[in-house]
């Protein structure tokens, strides 16, 4: 029987790249997105692959959304073998710019809607004393960014949910794995909220973030799902992509001074 892999934010970006990769190598796939449209695009291009895949429309902030996604996952494929938490969106603003509503927005998907997925497939991976978790964090959960408050409490929020799961789940059988991503160069713009003092510094924040990815060092949606493929394959528990190791990696070990460096850029 084919493994079968269920990707939240499959509609685009890492999440679609992900389907792809999977479904070349032999995975049937179970995609998850709000927008249908999109999501059936993807499917179609699945199996024209050959695999199966099943789209369904999913706002992954609703936990009877998803617990509806895992029913009829499992409902068609009668198992699934790893479930990669994915779908997230970005915020950029100072504190006092972040309503409310924008960290419950932030938090409902890129916190909540790991945890609902969890929650949901954990049953049926222990009756199988098997199964993978991975969880697509961020730069943004390994270190602090300055003027992504809400965006970086979401990611160090799925940092301590992985590394704590990981400890739980790994006597059972289950591989519990955060893949970080730096910038990636996916149309994650359409749905970034940018918020400023006032409408020229809001689209100054968004004309730097437009430029960052346009660097050389910038991963494309392929990495991540190469990464991801890795950790899969080689049972890892973490992986930070790219050339976002050095930056983690300074900030691990001197984090007073990373701090300090970037301190000096914040208005
Ligand atoms: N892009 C970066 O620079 C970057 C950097 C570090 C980490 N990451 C992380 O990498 C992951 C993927 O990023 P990406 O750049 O590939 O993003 P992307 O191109 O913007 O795609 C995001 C995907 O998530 C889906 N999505 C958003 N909100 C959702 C919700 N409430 N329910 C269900 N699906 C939802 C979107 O589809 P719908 O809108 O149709 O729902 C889309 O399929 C995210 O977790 C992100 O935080 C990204």
């Amino acid at each position: 029987m084919a493994k079968t892999v269920l990707i939240t934010g499959a509609s685009q970006g890492s999440g679609k790249a992900t389907a792809l990769l999977f479904a070349r190598n032999g995975y049937d796939v179970v995609l998850a997105a709000r927008q249908p449209d999109r999501l059936e695009t993807v499917a179609q291009e699945i199996q024209s692959l050959g695999r199966s895949a099943l789209a369904i429309s999913t706002d992954m902030g609703d936990f009877q959304q998803v617990q509806t996604l895992v029913n009829k996952a499992l409902q068609t494929f009668g198992n699934i073998d790893i479930l990669i938490n994915n779908a997230g969106i970005c915020l950029t603003a100072p504190m006092e710019k972040t309503s409310l509503s924008d960290w419950q927005k932030i938090m409902d998907t890129n916190f909540w809607g790991y945890v609902y997925a969890i929650q949901a497939i954990l049953p049926h991976f222990l009756e199988r004393n098997t199964g993978t978790i991975i969880n697509v964090g961020s730069i943004g959960g390994k270190m602090p960014l300055p003027q992504m408050t809400a965006y970086c409490a979401s990611k160090y929020a799925i940092t301590g949910l992985t590394e704590s799961l990981r400890l739980e789940l790994f006597p059972k059988g289950i591989q519990v794995c955060a893949v970080h991503p730096g910038v990636i160069n996916s149309n994650f713009m359409e749905r970034a909220m940018f918020r400023g003092g006032d409408e020229s510094e809001t689209e100054a924040r968004r004309q730097q973030m437009s430029k960052l990815l346009e660097s050389s060092w910038v991963s494309k949606p392929e990495d991540i799902a190469n990464a991801i493929w890795d950790a899969v394959q080689n049972k890892r528990s973490e992986v930070v992509v790219g050339p976002t190791f050095l930056a983690t990696e300074a900030y691990r070990l001197f984090p007073g001074l990373m701090q300090w460096v970037m301190s000096q850029n914040v208005k």
